[in-house]
């Protein structure tokens, strides 16, 4: 999180807005509240550049993982195609089988996910097509989207405002909040209001996109200070001169440290080059033997949290919005320092 929105969130939680009361202690009818619920709305459609397009953006709970069911709830009437490209596509595809029939259009399983899958067919007749930007275990990201006529939704949850797309290619955007945009509790959709409708099943309240729509998105409380930390963090971002800018920065640390993976014979990246993730780089040793030493160098030099996930061992730098090229430059320090002290 930019410290900045650490600040101001935890100021509001000890009173918000010289109001005399918490944050989390104003009710969310307020229009104080009101207006945090709204603005934040309306930013995320302004980043992803989709205001006045019949897109409206939602803060859910539940977290991406309910999404996974909530889409194919909303908009699988028959047959959906699924582009499998790691363990959160996965997750989707068994959720969707519940509602109909699946179609695994493309995987890169059997590669235990090192790429993604291009030129693959895509039936005419699906219901959607469900893809995942960012593949946050595997290090992972398209940099292409099918064209199709078949609407498009999109997991994005660990690469949402980081980079410049045409949003409107997709008919249906999530994102839990926890990587590039606020606290895990709260999920933002992002759907184009005309795919909805479309389903024969009845669909309990909670999971309508269409009652949370008509709500503003209040339709039950809402998760307060998630909201309002998302918020903040939009702000940031635009403040700091939008999602073009981030890109650059993302791009420049993402080079960055690439560059050492492709440089230092120590380490091998994990990723195919083409696919190779601005979010997350995924990396291992070429010499095992090397690990306590270089584990023991990213402790001193304070760099928590670069274990890979044990689906694919190694390491695997997380480099959301929020963290800075100085900190990217420092892991690239302490991987040049290991190959001169090796
Ligand atoms: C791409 C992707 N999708 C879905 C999820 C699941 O999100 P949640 O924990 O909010 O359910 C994650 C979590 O890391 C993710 O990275």
């Amino acid at each position: 999180m930019p410290q900045e929105v650490m600040q101001k969130a935890a100021a509001a939680v000890v009173e918000f807005d010289g109001s005399g009361l918490s944050l989390i202690e104003i009710s969310h009818r307020s229009p104080a509240f009101v207006a945090i619920m709204e603005n934040a709305r309306s930013l995320a459609l302004e980043h992803l550049g989709l205001q006045n397009k019949g897109y409206q953006a939602l803060f859910l709970q539940g977290g991406a993982s309910s999404q996974f069911l909530n889409v194919a709830y909303n908009l699988l009437e028959s047959k959906a195609g699924y582009v499998n490209t790691g363990t959160w596509s996965l997750k989707a595809i068994k959720e969707a089988k519940l509602f109909g029939e699946v179609v695994e259009v493309a995987s890169s399983q059997q590669e235990n996910f090192n790429y993604i899958p291009k030129g693959y067919d895509i039936p005419a007749d699906l219901d959607y097509l469900h893809l995942t930007s960012n593949n946050t275990i595997f290090g992972t990201q398209m940099k292409d989207f099918p064209k199709t006529a078949v609407p498009l939704v999109c997991d994005m949850s660990s690469d949402i405002f980081s980079r410049e797309l045409d949003f409107s290619q997709f008919d249906l955007i999530y994102a839990g909040a926890q990587k590039n945009m606020g606290p895990a509790g709260t999920t933002l959709v992002v759907v184009k209001e005309d795919i909805l409708g479309k389903v024969s099943r009845k669909i309990p309240s909670m999971l309508d996109y269409e009652v949370h729509i008509g709500k503003d998105s209040m339709f039950n409380t809402p998760p307060v200070f998630a909201v309002y930390v998302s918020m903040l963090t939009l702000q940031w971002l635009k403040d700091l001169g939008g999602v073009s800018k981030i890109e650059e920065i993302n791009e420049k640390k993402a080079n960055l440290i690439y560059s050492e993976i492709d440089l230092n014979p120590l380490f091998s990246g994990f990723a195919a080059k083409e696919d190779r993730s601005t979010m997350n780089a995924t990396f291992n040793l070429t010499d095992a033997t090397l690990k306590e030493t270089f584990d023991e160098m990213c402790k001193e030099a304070n760099i928590n949290g670069i274990n890979g996930h044990r689906s694919v061992g190694g390491y695997r730098a997380s480099m959301y919005n929020a963290l800075s090229l100085e900190s990217v430059g420092i892991l690239v320090d302490v991987m040049s320092e290991l190959e001169r002290k090796a």
